[in-house]
């Protein structure tokens, strides 16, 4: 089943999965790949140390993919932020339309990429954040809960209580970012609102993911207890994988008299986190992951992933619309002999309840639209060849005569409208 969502529609793609921004992971290479099996691949601006690599990087993914893909601009605080402005720039020159922003006042950003067409997804942690967004304009939300890789906010409240929110609270649609790697989460983020999803660290673990195998490798041993959550003190909370360099963050983090960042600084740099990615060595800097590390057992392609997830989500969706079968309570009357009798031409009450109901509803309300009891109806009484005029007929004149009385206990109280309306 082609999956048909607004993210779909809007962003050209054919499955509903996006591939989060990823520093020092997010080349043409992955962004490719991802693109290439349908989902939306991103390139991480900030990966290229200029607006002008960025474009060469962009123009490079042209040759590798047909498709829709993306660029992610990430805003943090920084002591030396870059010209986010520039990067901005870049995108908009080489035709890019589908921006991931995040992090923090995107406001000018935004504003600059919105007035030259560009379709936004910005991605936040909190249902305020989110709010503010959709001031600036921003076309779809990525609601990214606690369990997610990197900057988790301060509020740590998980996706299944976040995309509900989300679901009852935004007029702009959204996808659902953090702990997703199989088409059950897929399936499950669809039935809370959300219009896709948006992964990480799954897709850091693929194939075509330009980082060490033996990084790979040791995302597949871990469990989804192996994440450390570090910076908390200085209201800078990231999701890292758990490893010596950030047992000893964690532990300056909590004994440190005077909090300053300087002593954490050298721990935490990003030349180093990105050099694991390079030696293949766990534990010679700081990465980021999410507790979805745990859901991961294997390193395909992204091809192979997201027709995978794709299949798993159908598969979850149609298995589980099975357990929905219509739960009628059998009305008292059918207790009776007489009816009991007449009805025992149905093989199990379940079977004669359907059109048992009809027909009651044919007979007490006769002049209600019964156009939604009918559609309803219709498929189990098809199912069980019972639809046949005649045969509704012969239960129709068979249950009249007990129905009168019943009929009024089973009136649901009408609405009615207030005098000198019509
Ligand atoms: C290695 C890595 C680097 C990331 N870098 C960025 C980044 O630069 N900007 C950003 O917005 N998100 C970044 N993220 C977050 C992802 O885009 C995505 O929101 C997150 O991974 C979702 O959670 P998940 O890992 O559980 O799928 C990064 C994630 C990982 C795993």
């Amino acid at each position: 089943m082609p999956f048909d969502t607004e993210l779909t529609r809007r962003l050209g793609i054919k499955v509903p999965i996006v591939q989060g921004g990823m520093q020092y992971v997010g080349y043409a290479e992955l962004a490719a790949a991802v693109s290439n099996a349908g989902g939306l691949g991103i390139l991480t601006a900030l990966t290229q140390p200029t607006p002008d690599d960025l474009r060469k990087e962009i123009q490079k993914t042209r040759t590798m993919t047909k498709n829709p893909f993306g660029v992610n601009i990430t805003l943090l605080p920084t002591l030396q932020p870059p010209d986010y402005g520039a990067y901005a720039q870049a995108v908009i020159d080489e035709g890019i339309k589908i921006v991931e922003t995040a992090g923090n006042s995107p406001g000018p950003v935004i504003t600059k990429l919105k007035k030259a067409g560009v379709i936004i997804l910005h991605k936040c942690t909190t249902i305020r954040h989110a709010q503010s967004a959709i001031k600036l304009g921003v076309d779809f939300l990525s609601i990214d809960g606690f369990e997610c890789a990197g900057h988790v906010g301060e509020s740590d409240i998980t996706n299944f209580i976040l995309l509900s929110k989300a679901r009852q609270t935004l007029k702009v649609p959204f996808i659902a970012s953090g702990g997703f790697a199989d088409g059950q989460g897929l399936a499950a983020a669809l039935c809370l609102g959300a219009e896709g999803i948006n992964m990480g660290t799954r897709f850091m673990c693929t194939v075509e993911a330009p980082i060490h195998q033996k990084i790979k490798e040791e995302i597949v041993k871990a469990q989804e207890t192996d994440t450390a959550l570090v910076m908390r003190r200085w209201t800078n909370t990231t999701r890292l994988y758990r490893n010596k360099v950030t047992d000893a963050v964690i532990k300056i983090e909590r004994d440190s008299k005077t909090g300053e960042f300087a002593e954490i600084a050298p721990y935490v740099s990003g030349k180093r986190g990105r050099q694991v990615f390079t030696n293949g060595d766990p534990d010679y800097g700081v990465w980021t992951a999410g507790q979805v590390i745990g859901l991961i057992h294997d390193i395909p392609t992204c091809d192979v992933l997201v027709k995978r997830i794709e299949k798993e989500a159908e598969e979850t969706l149609t298995s589980k619309l099975k357990l929905a079968k219509p739960k009628l309570s059998l009305h008292p009357a059918i207790g009776q002999p007489a009816l009991r009798n007449k009805l025992s031409l149905y093989p199990s009450p379940e079977d004669y309840l359907l059109p048992y109901r009809l027909a009651l509803q044919l007979i007490a309300f006769p002049n209600r639209p019964h156009g939604n009891a009918l559609s309803i109806l219709a498929v189990p009484l098809k199912e069980h060849d019972l639809v046949s005029p005649p045969r509704l007929l012969i239960i129709v004149v068979v249950i009249r005569p007990l129905v009168p009385p019943l009929a009024q206990q089973d009136e649901l109280p009408r609405q009615r409208e207030p005098r000198g309306l019509r």
